[in-house]
């Protein structure tokens, strides 16, 4: 569900057509709603209700301070995934006792400055890090706390490139290394154990995989606890999918039913790290298009977004929407391409779609680009990254402006002998 429809033939966000942003901000730009993102926050803690969950947003998904300073405001955390997220949500206004940190890379500067800020927990994902980890936070003079992740081995039937909670993935460590981590970790003096963590991958469409995973580490919890070990949280991680296209992913109540109990009967503080589920339907890529081409193979539609605003498509091969901003009734559909300007074959945002005619000049809502959208947009050929806009009821701001081609070369010089 979200704030996205057309009024008269006009797509709005919330109050807010399309065509008026697009006309005052340029395009391509990011449009959030904010009743969206408070609605899907809201949705996903209360299907919980009755274990109150801490709901660390995983702002890897949407990094604008704007949307992580809302959830924070709703009561939520942040699970990071380095410094400059770390950073970031700081700044965002985040509560640090509401930040996890997960990942497999954290460096010794990105150790420190977590423990300096004091956030909630590290996710540990190797016998190295736990090792190192512990010498940084002896250096501080505090007790680091701690979870483990542990990599359950089961599968999240999602695309390759999401999962990772398979053996052969690199995150986590198997259940009986864990096991004998925890050990270990009991006796090291600068490590508080806190918890157990997980993360089985993203945009999974069955609860299945989930009770799995979460019945596998409370199998651990026991076995710990019987070994006098005893845990304080449990983090299952993120993963909820949403509807692109004709996915019928579960529903957060639904989702919440499937861990429920064993969550319930172990008694910890329960965590959870959604992305996608809180922020990717709450968003779209407006663009508008500059060109239509028909070749003797096929009809392409070329717009001024590109792989650099949206990878997914070219990466994942993911479906996105496309909705033209202005209904004209009675048109025909045609099967065409959606096309950016990047010199790569691979750079597209739809493939043999069926759609609406659209000429040069007209705007396009490129759906469910909430997550992992602006969040993983670069540079390439040289393109300014788009602006972002959030919208709240019949009012809008720009959270982050279009970059200028002075930012695209920030912080470049000429080594003194080639000047
Ligand atoms: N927690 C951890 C440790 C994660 O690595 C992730 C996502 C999440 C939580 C949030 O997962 P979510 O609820 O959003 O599924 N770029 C890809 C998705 C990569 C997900 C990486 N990890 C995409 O565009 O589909």
């Amino acid at each position: 569900m979200h704030h996205f429809a057309y009024q008269d033939g006009q797509l709005k966000a919330e109050g807010v057509s399309l065509d008026q942003i697009a006309s005052q901000v340029g395009t391509p730009t990011y449009v959030y709603s904010q009743a969206t993102l408070t609605r899907h926050f809201q949705a996903f803690g209360q299907a919980f209700a009755g274990l109150d969950p801490l709901i660390c947003f995983a702002v890897k998904a949407n990094t604008n301070r704007a949307v992580m300073g809302l959830f924070a405001s709703l009561g939520g955390g942040a699970d990071i995934v380095s410094g400059g997220e770390l950073y970031r949500a700081l700044q965002a206004g985040v509560d640090p006792g509401r930040i996890v940190y997960s990942g497999v890379g954290k460096s010794e500067a990105e150790m420190e400055a977590a423990l300096a800020a004091g956030i909630l927990m590290f996710n540990l994902e190797s016998v190295q890090e736990l090792l190192v980890l512990d010498q940084v936070a002896g250096r501080l003079g505090v007790k680091a706390p701690v979870s483990l992740r542990v990599n359950p081995d089961v599968d999240a039937q999602t695309h390759p490139k999401i999962t990772t909670g398979l053996a052969k993935n690199k995150f986590g460590l198997d259940v009986d290394l864990a096991f004998e981590q925890y050990r270990l970790m009991a006796g090291m003096p600068h490590l508080q154990i806190m918890g157990v963590s997980c993360h089985i991958g993203s945009q999974l469409t069955d609860v299945r995989p989930f009770a799995d995973a979460c019945e596998r580490l409370a199998a651990l919890v026991a076995r710990l606890k019987a070994a006098g070990i005893n845990l304080r949280v449990l983090d299952l991680g993120g993963g909820l999918g949403i509807t692109y296209n004709d996915e019928v992913p579960p529903n957060p109540a639904q989702y919440a039913a499937a861990l429920k109990q064993t969550v319930g009967r172990l008694g910890l503080r329960l965590v959870l790290e959604p992305g996608r589920v809180l922020v990717g339907n709450a968003g779209l890529l407006l663009c508008r298009v500059l060109y239509t081409k028909q070749t003797p193979a096929k009809r392409f539609i070329i717009v001024d977004a590109a792989m650099n605003d949206l990878v997914r498509p070219s990466f994942y091969d993911s479906y996105h929407a496309i909705w033209p901003v202005s209904q004209r009734p009675g048109e025909e559909a045609m099967v065409a391409d959606v096309v950016g300007p990047i010199c790569e074959t691979g750079d597209f945002l739809a493939r043999q779609r069926d759609l609406p005619a659209f000429e040069r000049g007209q705007l396009m809502a490129i759906m469910s680009a909430g997550a992992y959208g602006f969040a993983m947009s670069s540079n390439y050929n040289s393109r300014p990254r788009a602006a972002e806009v959030l919208v709240n009821g019949d009012r809008f701001g720009v959270v982050r402006a279009r970059e200028t081609y002075e930012d695209l070369c920030r912080g470049e010089s000429l080594p003194e002998w080639m000047r």
